[in-house]
């Protein structure tokens, strides 16, 4: 089970180090063994989450996800960060084609692809988001997005290199709104049959009281939250509240 958190362009410096101080001290470590989390911070926090993971001795336990990477290895792109910088910071996943970026920065199947394919260079493993709108959802044409969106990874099929989907529908992301357990579990498994060898993770308003029931369905491999990993005791209930 793999759970990542999410901070979006959320906490400074100051946030952190107390975020960091009360979740380390809430979790029971040794309780954790099939489980692998993930942080999310924004770019320059990543080193000072490095640096507390490594004192504290929580490497096999805590990983760092990056938000984003720029789709070319290095050149002129002033503002932006390249998956080599990233590798070189200890990083080893990184999110790719959230919808907050897809709306936002009008990122297309093409550069999500580039993204990929930069990880897979890297030696990350590329977190790929993906699901529909609200409208989308109420035209009932749900799944060709999703198909479409997914299917970027077919260039990928024959590389043996982890790969990790998300689905994350974009009316659920910070609604507090949640598909049904049986509308998560059709595109999960949907997906699952195009993609069998590749964890899913679900992500959109996961919290303290829908987590354990979502986290259980069959073919949930983890999660992605965001608005719920920003507070520890939140955050840490929920990894505890994880059967
Ligand atoms: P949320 O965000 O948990 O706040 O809905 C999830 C995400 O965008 O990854």
């Amino acid at each position: 089970m793999i759970i990542i958190a999410n901070w979006k362009m959320n906490k400074d410096f100051k946030d952190l180090e107390r975020f960091m101080d009360s979740f380390i001290s809430l979790q029971s470590w040794e309780a954790i063994s099939d489980l692998k989390i993930f942080f999310s911070p924004s770019f320059p926090l990543i080193n000072e989450v490095r640096n507390i993971i490594n004192y504290n001795s929580l490497n096999s336990k805590i990983r760092i996800c990056a938000q984003n990477c720029h789709h070319e290895i290095d050149g002129a792109f002033t503002g932006e960060v390249s998956v080599k910088v990233l590798d070189s910071l200890g990083v080893s996943s990184v999110i790719i084609g959230h919808s907050e970026r897809r709306n936002y920065f009008n990122e297309t199947n093409d550069i999500i692809e580039k993204k990929i394919s930069n990880c897979i260079k890297y030696d990350m493993i590329p977190i790929l988001c993906f699901g529909e709108n609200l409208n989308e959802r109420k035209k009932g044409n749900y799944l060709n997005v999703i198909e479409s969106q997914v299917n970027i990874l077919n260039s990928f099929k024959k590389i043996d290199h982890e790969i990790i989907l998300a689905y994350e529908p974009v009316w659920a992301i910070g609604s507090g709104l949640t598909p049904s357990l049986d509308e998560i579990n059709e595109v999960h498994l949907f997906v699952k049959n195009k993609f069998p060898k590749l964890k899913i993770l679900y992500g959109g308003s996961l919290n303290l009281n829908n987590a354990n029931d979502i986290l259980s369905l069959n073919n949930i491999d983890g999660g992605l939250i965001g608005g719920a990993s920003l507070d520890p005791y939140s955050f840490s209930s929920i990894i505890r509240s994880i059967k």
